[in-house]
């Protein structure tokens, strides 16, 4: 069965809105991911999921190395702007210096990287593995900092900003729960 863009199936995921930085055949270029993660802590290897024929998907396959720049709760427009249009028709990386989001050199790649983001993460490439529509891209962290800043959530079609933490269950509560799971142990 498929899952198809925007379908209410679609909508149900909370993820956080990478956008992904490359320079290649398509010059230096901005897309946003929703599709982006840490896949292992030892190495940290990240990957992200691109459609084949997007202008990042052919920097990166030409390059092997891309940035992955975790937008904070200040960069929602960034993340329409790098999600809005491709990097084979409009200079991104251009359009949001002049919309005041500021980006510098990759210190270990040749990729431009977002200030003011929650997480600035410099791969080179690993591994390239085709997955239905779509390509995952694993990179090997290679130069990584977190920022002060808060990372952005985006579900349902919508950008948000994480404020209210679920209370945890009581102590009472917690002890309840202790002997159920105790009762199942194998
Ligand atoms: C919030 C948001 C999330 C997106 N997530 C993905 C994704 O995970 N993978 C993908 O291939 N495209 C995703 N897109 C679409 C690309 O960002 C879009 O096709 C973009 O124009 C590609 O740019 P490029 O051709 O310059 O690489 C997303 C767009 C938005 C706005």
């Amino acid at each position: 069965m498929d899952i198809q863009w925007g379908s209410k199936e679609a909508l149900k995921f909370v993820t956080n809105a990478g956008i992904i930085t490359s320079n290649g055949p398509h010059g230096k270029n901005a897309m946003t991911a929703e599709w982006t993660h840490q896949v292992s802590y030892s190495p940290g290897l990240m990957a992200v999921s691109i459609m084949p024929g997007k202008a990042t998907y052919e920097n990166i396959v030409a390059t092997k190395e891309f940035g992955i720049n975790i937008a904070s709760v200040k960069q929602n427009i960034a993340a329409s702007v790098a999600g809005g249009s491709t990097g084979k028709e409009v200079d991104k990386i251009g359009a949001l210096e002049k919309l005041g989001f500021e980006s510098y050199a990759g210190k270990k790649i040749n990729v431009p990287m977002l200030k003011g983001a929650a997480l600035n993460v410099e791969l080179k490439l690993v591994n390239e593995i085709p997955l239905g529509s779509h390509t995952l891209f694993v990179g090997e962290v290679v130069e990584v900092n977190a920022d002060s800043e808060e990372p952005l959530a985006y579900h349902g079609g919508k950008f948000w900003k994480l404020t209210e933490q679920i209370e945890k269950p009581t102590p009472e509560q917690m002890e309840k729960i202790s002997a159920t799971v105790q009762q199942y142990k194998k």
